[in-house]
């Protein structure tokens, strides 16, 4: 049978595009989960807010996350990568009008939570989608480019809310300020909105639906000459799956689900948000000043942003495996001076700063990137979507966890306790990555899908 001539180069522009496109959902995530760290003490003035309603105003948005995270999959099994994803353009758009406009609590908490449901479904899509499109050889690090997006998020509405709170007097601040500040978010959330139509959907989800042809135009043109053996690995698999709940949970996946759950859990109680959310208030509380709290924050924010670069470098060529281990033991050494810094008080001089700063440039080069890769790859397609919907509805309850007890155990048991809590973890996530997490590196999702025949992914050549 005559079959289209294959163009043998491969569009490395195409793939370029889709990826950012894709990676704006991790932008807007930073981006809308950050804002309400400068909007807040403006917004508890505006509506004289007790305590407990400052917390119900800064968590809607995270609750809002979980039930997004948890109806994504399912939603874009059904309709589609990129219709959902446009969607959460919607939501994002609307949270950020409604809560700019809200003259009370009750529908800015509701606006908030509309936008939270969307971070929590791109939170999940937008490394789905890049992945199912990607190219093995190149995934890694174009599923980290969403994590790059997600750190440049939050970077940008830090300086954005910094421009808008100096711009005008503490009175305006607090009729107006907050309102801009949540307001801005509809910027990039139209940017969004449009740019998703000028992408395709994925061709895995495609052949799934059995609309082979646009399919094969998509994967010619990210793969060249090599689609015609993936659109036949993919078919292949895909008759072999029913695509069931029950076999996801079933024992050929078990583990990959053990996997998924334990990563993104770890990426969040690792203490990774305790320092970017709670950074200046902990810098205050052992005596610096305003300004200097501010600018060591800032300086969280650029080793951040760099060494998320040397992942992306790095993830597909070390691989996933040996990052994660060696990025995981800078994080413990790192949460251990921390602890220690806080136990002797060791405040003077550079330490602090050193071990806080070397455990964020250890988690962007690894735990902060591979879990999307990881929980991205490691699925079937068939389940791919109900599978990440629930390890990232897991990451988003390691993020309230995170958010709602930081405050209370740094009260308690103070910094030292804290950070050795978060090292303890970290240490468990080391011991677990060397035993069980599968070097997926240059694999086409169907060859990793292929190996849990073995039902043991210690067996998926997870030597270093
Ligand atoms: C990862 C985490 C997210 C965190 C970010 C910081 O994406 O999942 O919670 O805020 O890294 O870089």
């Amino acid at each position: 049978m005559a079959k289209d001539p294959i163009p043998t180069m491969v569009s490395k522009s195409y793939i370029i595009k889709i990826t950012t496109v894709a990676a704006l959902g991790g932008l807007l995530f930073g981006y809308d989960t950050a804002v309400i760290a400068g909007a807040i003490g403006f917004l508890q003035q505006k509506f004289d807010l007790s305590p407990a309603l400052v917390g119900w105003a800064a968590s809607s948005a995270i609750w809002g996350c979980v039930f997004g995270a948890m109806v994504a999959g399912y939603a874009s099994d059904k309709w589609g990568r990129k219709k959902v994803l446009i969607i959460t353009a919607v939501l994002f758009f609307l949270s950020a009008l409604g809560s700019a406009i809200a003259n009370d609590l009750t529908p800015f908490i509701l606006a908030r939570f509309v936008g939270g449901v969307g971070v929590g479904a791109a939170s999940m899509l937008s490394p789905l989608y890049i992945s199912e499109v990607a190219p093995a050889k190149m995934r890694g690090t174009l599923v980290s480019v969403y994590q790059l997006a997600i750190v440049l998020g939050i970077n940008i509405i830090y300086v954005v809310n910094f421009w808008i709170s100096k711009a005008g007097t503490s009175e305006w601040n607090i009729e107006y300020g907050w309102r801009y500040m949540l307001g801005s978010e509809t910027i990039p959330a139209i940017i969004f909105f449009v740019l998703l139509f000028t992408v395709p959907e994925s061709p895995r989800w495609l052949l799934k639906k059995g609309k082979d042809k646009i399919a094969r135009t998509i994967l010619v043109r990210v793969n060249g000459s090599q689609a015609d053996e993936i659109e036949k690995e993919i078919k292949s698999t895909l008759k072999e799956e029913k695509g069931s709940l029950k076999e996801l949970f079933g024992k050929r996946y078990r583990m990959a689900l053990v996997i998924g759950v334990v990563l993104a859990l770890f990426s969040q109680i690792t203490g990774i948000n305790a320092v970017i959310y709670f950074a200046p208030e902990i810098f205050k509380s052992i005596g610096f000043g305003v300004e200097s709290a501010l600018s060591q924050t800032i300086l969280i924010g650029v080793i951040n942003t760099i060494f998320t670069f040397v992942a992306l470098g790095l993830i597909d060529k070390a691989g996933r495996r040996k990052l994660l281990l060696w990025g995981v033991s800078g994080m413990i050494i790192c949460l251990l001076g921390t602890a220690l810094c806080f136990h002797f008080r060791i405040y003077e001089g550079p330490w602090l700063l050193l071990f806080i700063l070397g455990f964020i440039a250890s988690f962007a080069t690894s735990l902060g990137p591979i879990p999307w890769v990881i929980i991205s790859e490691i699925f079937p397609t068939k389940t791919r979507g109900i599978a990440m919907s629930f390890c990232i509805l897991i990451l988003w309850i390691g993020v309230i966890l995170i958010t709602q007890l930081t405050p209370v155990l740094l009260e308690e048991i103070g910094g030292s306790g804290t950070f050795f809590i978060f090292m303890v973890n970290a240490i468990f996530l080391l011991i677990f990555t060397w035993k069980f997490v599968p070097e997926t590196k240059q694999k086409s999702l169907e060859e990793i899908e292929k190996s849990w025949k073995n039902e043991n992914a210690v067996e998926i050549e997870s030597k270093i």
